[in-house]
């Protein structure tokens, strides 16, 4: 099958890629290389250096003519989009639109999405959260990343394209770029291995589905024939909290180690302890002796 998988220079994108190769397909990549590495990209693939939003990318489309289109492109941290609500929007919401509207007027026969099942559905009513959750985000990218859903939702009504929209919950895995906006598995592990400490912010119990990037890939594969038409969940189901991931990283990376709790009293106060713990203990004893 000819496939076209945008952001395939990406920590997801190129487990996808890969998967897409090992299954014996013909895999090109669009990638503008904004956070993606060259290097991801596996052996077997055809990189174009290009924007979503290009000229070029519509050129790909005409002359590779895909059959499936695998969208992973995207400003990919929350963070980011805090600070530039309008050029998220421009990447996942229009980008989106965009390779969607492509899809149609190439003949592409199915447009799988990389939703975001972490994002999307705002503060959840209950755990495990189901598809038919209400829909209510509270970042910049949630929304930017729903707009991307509806207008491939769209297009499968107007103009029949066919599509899986996968709701991803927090990835990790090989490949995931501890120095970005990474999740806290990339960040540990390469703080861990570095032998630094590593910051639990607040009391480190809240819990989130957190799903290997080789259960997403495997996904993507398994959309090229199956779950047209549907929007779906890929998360293991169950929640970790931060404390149980930094204690299982310890244990794998086999060092002794403690977290250092974050600073929330110093953002909601502005207080700080002053007194370190050795000039609180000559307090203390000078007090007991007088
Ligand atoms: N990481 C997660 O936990 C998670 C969870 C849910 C959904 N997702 C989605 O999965 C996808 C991949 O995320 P990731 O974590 O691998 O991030 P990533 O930043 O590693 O991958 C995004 C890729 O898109 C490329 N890109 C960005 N803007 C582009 C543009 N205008 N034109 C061409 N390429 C562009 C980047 O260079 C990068 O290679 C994204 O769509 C993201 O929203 C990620």
């Amino acid at each position: 099958m000819r496939i076209l998988v945008t952001g395939g220079a990406g920590f997801i994108g190129s487990h996808v890629v890969e998967a897409y190769l090992a299954e014996g397909h013909d895999v090109h990549v669009i990638d503008n290389l904004a956070t993606g590495r060259r290097a991801n990209v596996p052996e077997g693939a055809v990189l174009h250096e290009v924007d979503i939003h290009s000229a070029e990318t519509e050129r790909i489309f005409a002359e590779f003519r895909p059959e499936v289109v695998n969208h992973h492109a995207a400003q990919a941290s929350v963070k980011v989009s805090a600070g530039d609500i309008v050029h998220d929007l421009e990447v996942n919401g229009g980008g989106t639109a965009r390779i969607a509207d492509l899809c149609v007027r190439h003949g592409a026969r199915k447009l799988i999405y990389s939703g975001s099942g972490g994002t999307v559905y705002g503060n959840p009513d209950a755990l495990p959260i189901a598809e038919t959750h209400p829909l209510r985000p509270v970042s910049n990218y949630g929304m930017s990343k729903l707009v991307g859903e509806m207008y491939i939702a769209l297009k499968g009504r107007m103009d029949g394209l066919d599509f899986t929209i996968l709701r991803y919950s927090n990835a990790f895995g090989p490949r995931q770029d501890p120095h970005g906006e990474a999740g806290v598995v990339a960040i540990f592990t390469g703080r861990l291995l570095a032998g630094e400490p590593c910051t639990i912010d607040g009391d480190g119990e809240q819990l989130k589905d957190y799903i290997y990037v080789g259960d997403i890939a495997r996904a993507n594969v398994l959309a090229l024939t199956k779950g047209g038409g549907r929007t779906l969940n890929i998360g293991v189901g169950e929640g970790t909290s931060v404390n149980t991931i930094f204690r299982t990283l310890k244990d794998a990376v086999g060092i002794e180690a403690e977290p250092r709790f974050g600073p929330l009293a110093r953002e909601a106060l502005g207080w700080r302890a002053e007194v370190s713990f050795e000039d609180g203990i000559r307090r203390t004893v000078d007090s007991f002796r007088r």
